[in-house]
């Protein structure tokens, strides 16, 4: 059907290009899923193979506006997949989503997810209309907690205790939120 949109919309910033992931993108997605220590604080599971990449795949390749999107965020000089950023759990009726964000550690500490999550929160706000933002965040997470902060969401509440099952433990988490306005 003509004008139905069948991906995530591309949002450009400064520096990066933030869009639907592609099939080509599952080495670089796979690099992503299979760091142990990056992944330390995030709340699925690591892939233990390409082929479970491969299944993790479908879901970021599908565009599913109403429930979630995932976006790859590309640095625009190299063209290269760096991280991820997505909004998921979308509650229509109380305008409210999370969001989640991940990049590859030789790109951190360089404000490339500060730059991301702006445009995300901005997208979200102005073309979503969305009210509130959330993220759930591991309180040993500071550089997570640091990248909130810095986008204008605040502390409010926690620890919201069993909330993510991984690493076949149940893991706490800290509740961050943003309402329309408070953006950064
Ligand atoms: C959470 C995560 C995305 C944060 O990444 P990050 O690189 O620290 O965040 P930013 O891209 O906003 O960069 C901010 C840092 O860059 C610095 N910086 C440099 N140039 C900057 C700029 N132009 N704008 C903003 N910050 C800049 C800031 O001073 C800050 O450095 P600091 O940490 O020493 O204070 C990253 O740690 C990550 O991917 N972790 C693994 C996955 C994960 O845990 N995700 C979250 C699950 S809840």
């Amino acid at each position: 059907m003509a004008g139905i949109r069948k991906t995530a919309p591309t949002i450009e910033t400064e520096r990066l290009r933030l869009r639907a992931f592609r099939a080509s993108d599952l080495k670089a997605l796979h690099a992503l899923y299979t760091d142990g220590d990056n992944l330390r604080y995030w709340g699925v599971d690591r892939t233990g193979s390409l082929d479970e990449t491969r299944r993790m795949m479908r879901w970021h390749v599908a565009y599913h506006p109403w429930q979630y999107v995932l976006w790859a965020v590309e640095d625009k000089k190299s063209k290269r997949l760096i991280g991820m950023i997505n909004y998921h759990r979308r509650d229509r009726r109380e305008r409210r989503v999370d969001v989640g964000w991940m990049i590859e550690p030789s790109r951190q500490g360089k404000g490339y997810m500060t730059e991301a999550g702006r445009a995300l929160v901005r997208y979200l706000i102005d073309t979503l209309a969305v009210h509130k933002v959330e993220a759930l965040i591991r309180p040993e997470n500071k550089p997570s907690a640091a990248l909130a902060k810095r986008l204008g969401f605040r502390l409010e509440g926690g620890p919201i205790r069993d909330r993510w099952w991984v690493g076949k433990q149940w893991h706490s988490v800290m509740l961050y939120g943003l309402i329309a306005g408070e953006e950064k």
